[in-house]
Formats: structure tokens, sequence, C-alpha cells
């Protein structure tokens, strides 16, 4: 449990499924108060009630992390009630997937603004929060597709690209201002995303959502509950690349050696998605 976190604010965007419900729960067991911002406002209230009953102090608050204002006021209301924001936790994500040559502007565009802005909207709203408190970490969800390449979701793994660029430039910056930043780069975790989530579109032509679901087993998915263990510790110790689960390293140390290998490896990994597709159509 992340004791280290007792009496802290921590505003997690995306805190409503998956990997932010997860960190939510862990960081309230942890002794933390945590702001729940989500666009799937009901969904965040209901995680807030249920641990709120224990005593806890969460509150849900509807943020959609495409609007800045939005996001400038929601992090101004989090500062003014609890007094500080100790954690962001920027991890509002979506996927679209598919190969480049289908792809709709919109398809860029949906993941961007959402994977890329959103967290860039986050940094603008709480960095000089905590700039004037002298204190603070943020946290962006990045994932292993902002390591290496992938294929069948380029947008995504541009858009993670991105933030892990963000994290490791402006962890540099931020030390004069004694505020941490951090990447979180999730291998593969068993949460709505891998389906689509709410505001996703994830799938195959002509394969079906089990189908799909049962290519990702193949990359053994770790829960979210044992994710956020993990994840939050990694915080705590202040890495600055968290990797989990811990054996997807192995792919980026491997990129970084031999970034030909990981691109015949794609190879690979497009020839089967492409014969996946190829038998389901027939
Ligand atoms: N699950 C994985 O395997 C995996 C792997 C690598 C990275 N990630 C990243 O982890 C993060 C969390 O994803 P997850 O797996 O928990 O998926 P999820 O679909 O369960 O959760 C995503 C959350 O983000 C919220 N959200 C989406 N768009 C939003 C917006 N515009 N404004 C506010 N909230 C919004 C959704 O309502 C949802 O609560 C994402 O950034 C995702 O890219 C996940």
């Amino acid at each position: 449990m992340a004791s280290g976190v007792s009496g802290k604010v921590t505003f997690v965007t995306g805190g409503a499924s998956g990997i932010g419900a997860a960190l939510t729960t862990e960081l309230v067991r942890g002794g933390a108060h945590v702001w729940i911002a989500d666009r799937q406002i009901g969904r965040a209230q209901e995680l807030a009630q249920g641990l709120t009953h224990g005593g806890a102090k969460v509150r849900a608050i509807e943020l959609d992390v495409r609007d800045a204002a939005a996001f400038e006021r929601a992090a101004a209301e989090a500062q003014r009630e609890s007094g500080r924001i100790d954690y962001l936790f920027n991890n509002a994500g979506i996927g679209v997937s598919g190969e480049v040559d289908t792809y709709t502007l919109a398809d860029w565009n949906d993941v961007f603004d959402v994977n890329l802005h959103g967290v860039v909207h986050g940094i603008q709203a709480v960095y000089p929060i905590m700039i004037r408190q002298g204190s603070g970490h943020i946290v962006n969800t990045a994932s292993m597709a902002g390591l290496t390449a992938t294929v069948g979701q380029t947008s995504y793994s541009a858009s993670k690209h991105a933030v892990v660029a963000i994290s490791r430039s402006m962890r540099v910056e931020a030390e004069r201002h004694d505020v941490r930043v951090s990447a979180l780069c999730p291998g593969v975790i068993r949460t709505p995303i891998l389906s689509g989530g709410e505001y996703g579109r994830i799938g195959q032509p002509g394969v079906s959502a089990d189908e799909f679901l049962e290519a990702w087993e193949r990359l053994r998915p770790m829960d979210a509950d044992e994710f956020a263990k993990r994840a939050l510790k990694a915080v705590l110790r202040n890495d600055a690349i968290i990797i989990v689960p811990a054996w997807w390293k192995t792919l980026w140390y491997l990129d970084r050696l031999a970034p030909a290998v990981t691109l015949r490896l794609l190879k690979v990994v497009l020839k089967r998605q492409r014969e996946m597709e190829a038998t389901s159509a027939s």
C-alpha cells in the first residue's frame, strides 16, 4: 500500500475506469485525498461514493480534458477546496486502432485531443499551482507504445511518444521548482480500453470483439489493481519512466539496442494481424 501518499491531495484524470480507478482506490487506501476527474461523471460519482464510505476524502468532478479552460477551473476548485495539489495523474486516454491507410483525419485528431492535448491542458492548469507550492509530482500516463514503434495504432503510439518526450524534458526543467515529473508506461493492462473503452474505437474489421480480446490475452495482461500497486511504488521512488509489468522492459531495451530487430518483429505482428482479418472475413 502506498502509505507515502497519506494526507496528499491527488487529482486523477480518467479516474472513473480502469487504471485511473485502480490508482484512485490504491491512493485512497494509502490515505490520500483524491479528486476523480472524468467525462464519465456517473461512474466517477459511483466510485467516489463507494470509497467515501470508509471516511476517505474523495470527490468526483466532471471534466473533459480536451477543454483547457474546464481543466483550469477544475484544478482551481481542487486547489481552493483541498488547499493544494500534490499529485496530478494525467491519465485519461483513448485508443483508435487501424492502419494509417484507413485513417480519417478524425482518427488522428480524436486521439491527439485526449492523449496529448489533455496532458498538456493538465500541465498548464496544475504546474503553476505546484510551482507556487514549491512541490508536486506530475505523472503522465504514456504507454509502452510511447517507447517503441507499434502497428495498427499509429496515432495512439504517436501521442504516447509525445507524452514521454514531454515528461522527460519537463522532468529536468521542473527540478528547480522541486516539482517531479514521471512517465507511466503500462504494458497491457486488463481495462475497458482494450475493447475501445467509452470513447475510443478499438478493433479490426471482420474480427469479433471476443477474438480481439483473445489476442490481447496472449500478451498476458495484468489486472489494473496489481498494476496500480506497482506503479505507485515506482511513483513514490520518483522513477522517471515507469514500466509495469516489468517484463515489458525487455522490449524497450531491445528497441534501444537493436531497433532494426523490433521493426522486424513488428512485421511479423502485422502479418498476423492481417491474417486474422483475412481468416475472419473468409
Ligand atoms: N490498459 C492498457 O493496456 C493501457 C496500456 C498503456 C497505456 N494505457 C493508458 O492508460 C490510461 C488509462 O486507460 P485505461 O486502460 O484505464 O482505459 P479506460 O478506458 O478504462 O479508462 C480511460 C478513462 O479515461 C476517461 N476519458 C477518456 N476521454 C476523456 C476525456 N476527454 N476527458 C476526461 N476523461 C476521459 C474515460 O472516461 C475513462 O474513465 C490511458 O491513457 C491509456 O492510454 C492503458
